[in-house]
C-alpha cells in the first residue's frame, strides 16, 4: 500500500469538548503524520462548498449550520493507506453504529454532530486537501 494523504476535520462538537489533542494523538499512534494543520471558523460559503456533494440532501442545511457553529481543526494526514486508516479510526458515520474505541463512538452521540470528517477516497482527498490548503502549506515530513 502506498503512502497517501487524506483530509481530516475535527468538527465543532469535538473542538467544543476540548478533545483536539486526544483525536490528533490517535492519528499519530496509528502512524499518520500531520503535514498541514489549521484552526478555522468556517463561513456558510466555505462549509456549503466543502459539502457540495450533499447539497440536495435533506440534512444539508443543518450540516452547514453545525459546521459553522464553532471553529474546526482542518488537517492533512499522510501515511500508508491514509484514507482508509482515517476512516477506520473515525468509525461509522452514525456514532450509534460506530465500533467501540473509534473517534465517533467515543466522542459523538448523533449522526448530525459526529466529531470528525475524513475523505472517503483518494480522489475526494485530493479535492478536499486543495479546497483548504495551497501546495506550499503542505510540509513534507522527511524526519
Ligand atoms: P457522509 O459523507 O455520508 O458521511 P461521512 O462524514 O461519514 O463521510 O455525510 C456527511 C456528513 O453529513 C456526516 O458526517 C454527517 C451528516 N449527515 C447527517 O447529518 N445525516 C445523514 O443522514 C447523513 C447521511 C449525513
Ligand atoms: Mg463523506
Amino acid at each position: 500500500m502506498a503512502v497517501e494523504r487524506t483530509l481530516s476535520i475535527i468538527k465543532p462538537d469535538a473542538v467544543a469538548k476540548n478533545v483536539i489533542g486526544d483525536i490528533v494523538s490517535r492519528f499519530e499512534k496509528a502512524d499518520l503524520k500531520v503535514v498541514a494543520m489549521k484552526m478555522v471558523h468556517l463561513s456558510d460559503e466555505q462549509a456549503g462548498g466543502f459539502y457540495a456533494e450533499h447539497k440536495e440532501r435533506p440534512f444539508f442545511k443543518d450540516l452547514v449550520s453545525f459546521m459553522t457553529s464553532g471553529p474546526v481543526i482542518v488537517q492533512v494526514l499522510e501515511g500508508e493507506d491514509a484514507v482508509a486508516k482515517n476512516r477506520d479510526l473515525m468509525g461509522a458515520t452514525n456514532p450509534k453504529d460506530a465500533e467501540a474505541g473509534t473517534i465517533r463512538a467515543d466522542f459523538a452521540q448523533t449522526i448530525d454532530e459526529n466529531a470528525a470528517h475524513g475523505s472517503d477516497s483518494a480522489e475526494s482527498a485530493a479535492r478536499e486537501v486543495a479546497y483548504f490548503f495551497a501546495d506550499e502549506e503542505l510540509c513534507p515530513r522527511t524526519r
